[in-house]
């Protein structure tokens, strides 16, 4: 958007909070029956930490829409059709095509920001997370990711075209995604009736797909438990196309698949050039929680030292 908010240096930030808080009251919603009524939901502790974090949030956007509409105004001269700026941050663009509320409302900006807040950066941090997780679990797989890196693109300056060229490196990303979905419920509302193996859901349902399970189908990905990122290599076993839904699939899937993939390789290359990364605790010491993203109850416990064979880059 274009706004720091040094959120690594500040923990206790208020907006980074209440964006935790939602999430986390949200996923209980869906568990507990109960909650799911909002009559019910509002008299809680849950429900007033929920539209206090809400209020939070909003105000916080709103005070970010404000201000870059003011700056926008002051460079221009209040001219909406002039771009202030030659790189454009997401809200720049949105500012823009809404033509001065015209065409969208700051209502309408708020709801694009909080859905891009909310689906671009934790999903982005927990994916680097897990990468790293089973990456310095099986410490073999950072020598294969260097040893082409080096081998094929040295030092040059890292492009799109460069990162695809990188099998080893998408192949260890995808088998950690397989293995570690950050999104590991997707919701649909059914709106028509359908039959799925003989099962008939009816109207007004809510189903969940687990990519988490469906992504250890024995069928498609033998030894399922085991990260063997060979199996995403370009010349492995074929599978269906969806079995593996990491950015889940269909018409509604993740908007911001390519450039996602694009941020979480340049950010594992970097992290892997630098430093030796050794993960401390062994899989059946995870416990998952589905916090509308994938957590381990615990966080995961990394321990990195600077990697010593080659000059830092
Ligand atoms: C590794 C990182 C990411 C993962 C694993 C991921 C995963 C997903 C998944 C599974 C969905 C579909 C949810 C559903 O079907 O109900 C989704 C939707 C979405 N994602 Fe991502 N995402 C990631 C990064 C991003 C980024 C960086 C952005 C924005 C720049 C983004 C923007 C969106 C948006 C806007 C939607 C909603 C699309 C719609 O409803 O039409 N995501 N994402």
């Amino acid at each position: 958007m274009g706004c720091n908010i040094n959120a690594q240096k500040n923990f206790e930030d208020e907006y980074v909070s209440a964006v935790n808080t939602l999430a986390s009251i949200s996923q209980r919603r869906f568990l507990d029956v109960w909650m799911s009524f909002d009559l019910i939901f509002k008299l809680t502790t849950w429900g007033r930490r929920h539209d206090h974090a809400l209020r939070v949030t909003q105000g916080f956007i709103n005070k970010i829409i404000a201000e870059r509409k003011a700056e926008w105004k002051a460079k221009t001269g209040g001219n909406f059709y002039e771009r202030p700026h030659k790189r454009q941050a997401l809200l720049d663009l949105l500012l823009e095509l809404s033509k001065d509320g015209k065409v969208l409302t700051d209502d309408d900006i708020r709801d694009e920001v909080n859905t891009f807040m909310f689906a671009g950066h934790d999903t982005t941090a927990t994916s680097v997370s897990w990468i790293l997780y089973a990456l310095g679990r099986h410490p073999q797989y950072q020598e294969k990711i260097l040893k082409e890196y080096y081998e094929s693109v040295g030092t040059e300056e890292l492009t799109s075209d460069i990162l695809s060229k990188l099998t080893w490196l998408e192949a260890c990303i995808k088998e950690s995604w397989r293995l570690y979905p950050v999104a590991p419920l997707i919701a649909r509302q059914i709106y028509h009736p359908i039959t799925i193996l003989g099962h008939k859901i009816p109207i007004g349902s809510t189903i969940l797909v687990n990519s988490f399970l469906l992504h250890r189908d024995a069928r498609y990905f033998p030894e399922p438990d085991s990260y063997r990122p060979e199996r995403f290599l370009p010349d492995g076993p074929r599978y269906p196309s969806y079995a593996f839904i990491p950015f889940s699939a269909g018409s509604r899937n993740c908007i911001g698949w390519k450039y996602a993939t694009m941020i979480v390789k340049v950010l594992i290359l970097y992290v892997v050039k630098n430093f030796q990364v050794e993960s401390l605790d062994t899989e059946d010491q995870l416990r998952f929680i589905s916090e509308l993203v994938l957590h381990n109850a615990d966080g995961l416990r990394l321990k990195i030292s600077p990697r010593k064979q080659r000059i830092l880059v």
